[in-house]
């Protein structure tokens, strides 16, 4: 936002976070976003304040934009953060002001805050609540912020769509759409997105399951199919399924608020079956590989984070299987470029070995296993790989080698659907 122009002032209760902030020190690894906040802050357009009180009454418009984590419990998303922020904001209206939820929020949240802010404000308090949900991938979050395929804005007045409009103007010049609708669609609109990409996963997925039963390559089935332009490529990768923080916790969030109203989603609900499966592929694949014993195997794994350029290890499919292998008795050694402080701290009780390079993990190793694809990871040099590992046996979760290229090398190649 301080790129486009506007002056912004990110207010956290973490003071540790602003703390690191104000020296200029990233919470999150992102690419380019340290020279973009040093940038914005030496320009005087960006700071960083724990006065949450203050930086409301300063502000025109304020982004909501705290966690809604999944409810183990109940599948649904919490949103405790999100109504404390609606709250904080109804104690420091003192003029017009619009709160807009960035979160993402069930259907339906954007009126629940109307109602909260509206029970503690001032009676003749005036303010708006807007939802803008966001739509950045990680690790490609400021290119998809500054040059979206659309804005999408739910409003529910004029004053506060002509205001959304005004922020999002440089943004509609460089030719991209604003979308303006009303409250409840702009919410539908983010969780429908996410189902339908995450559709789009599991439906390839288990198109290579099936490849691998007939003898075709889904790489061939998908390059044709995305040549339609009705379909496209993107999102039709094969692999281990999805992760991170969004796709399994939407397609969750939607089935449940389905519930709610007594529908049934039916395509959502396979699609989760089926990444829930597809996640647990390449232990599975090593389970038939060595007949049921993997007691005393030693494994090495590459790739923690839930996709690459990131060191996210959210719902990572790595996870899952590092546990199942540690379950069935065997050795792991992973390595990842960034992911594996991340990954030692969410997942501190797992015992598992940290390399410090991709090939330091594959000494004396039975098996590999790709988690991650990683490009260090795709211009591996075989033949040292081969020299390194004990066995030669390589599980390529996301299809980075070429089966022909490994089997010149001597190794042993299961993909995903290749
Ligand atoms: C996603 C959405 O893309 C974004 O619009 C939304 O705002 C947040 O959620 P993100 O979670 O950062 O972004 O990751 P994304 O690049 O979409 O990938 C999600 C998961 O799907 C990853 O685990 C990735 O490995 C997997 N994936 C993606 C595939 O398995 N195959 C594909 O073809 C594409």
């Amino acid at each position: 936002m301080a790129e486009l122009g506007h002056t912004v002032i990110c207010a956290d209760i973490d003071n540790k976070k602003i703390a690191m902030l104000k020296k200029g020190i990233m919470p999150i690894y992102e690419l380019g976003l340290d020279e973009l906040v040093e940038k914005n802050v030496e320009n005087g357009r960006l700071s960083f304040t724990t006065n949450i009180g203050k930086a409301i009454k300063e502000a025109e418009v304020v982004f909501n934009a705290v966690g809604t984590p999944e409810d183990k419990k109940t599948g649904k998303a919490d949103l405790q953060y999100v109504f404390a922020v609606a709250e904080t904001f109804a104690q420091n209206l003192n003029n017009y002001k619009i709160l807009v939820n960035k979160s993402t929020v069930p259907v339906g949240t954007a009126d629940e805050c109307h109602r909260r802010i509206t029970k503690l404000a001032k009676a003749n308090a005036q303010f708006d609540v807007v939802s803008n949900p966001e739509f950045l991938r990680e690790g490609a979050a400021i290119k998809d912020f500054l040059n979206p395929d659309r804005v999408v804005v739910g409003v529910s007045s004029e004053q506060a769509k002509t205001l959304m409009e005004k922020i999002y103007r440089p943004i509609a010049r460089s030719g991209r759409p604003v979308i303006v609708t009303d409250i409840r669609s702009a919410e539908l609109i983010k969780y429908a997105s996410n189902s339908f990409l995450a559709t789009k996963i599991s439906f390839i997925n288990e198109i290579a399951n099936f490849c691998e039963l007939i003898g075709a390559n889904v790489k061939e089935v998908a390059r044709g199919m995305g040549a339609d332009s009705r379909i496209g490529s993107r999102f039709l990768y094969a692999g281990t399924g999805y992760g991170g923080s969004c796709f399994p916790k939407d397609v969750q969030a939607l089935i449940e608020t389905g519930k709610e109203y007594d529908f049934d989603f039916q395509i959502v609900q396979a699609v989760d079956r089926v990444n829930d499966v597809q996640k647990m592929r390449p232990f599975e694949i090593l389970k038939t590989e060595w007949k049921k014993s993997l007691k005393g195997k030693k494994v090495a794994v590459w790739g923690l984070s839930f996709k690459p350029r990131t060191d996210d290890v959210r719902e990572a499919p790595a996870k899952g299987v590092i546990e199942a292998l540690l379950k069935a008795g065997a050795k792991v050694v992973t390595y990842d470029p960034v992911a594996m402080e991340s990954f030692a701290k969410a997942y501190s009780t797992m015992k598992i070995a940290y390399a410090r390079s991709a090939y330091e993990a594959l000494e004396g190793v039975d098996a590999l296993l790709v988690m991650t694809e990683w490009d260090e990871f795709r211009t591996a040099d075989l033949s040292l790989m081969n020299k390194a590992m004990k066995g030669n046996l390589i599980v390529d979760g996301r299809n980075i080698f070429e089966r022909s290229e490994t089997e010149e090398a001597g190794f042993k190649y299961y993909g995903i659907g290749v």
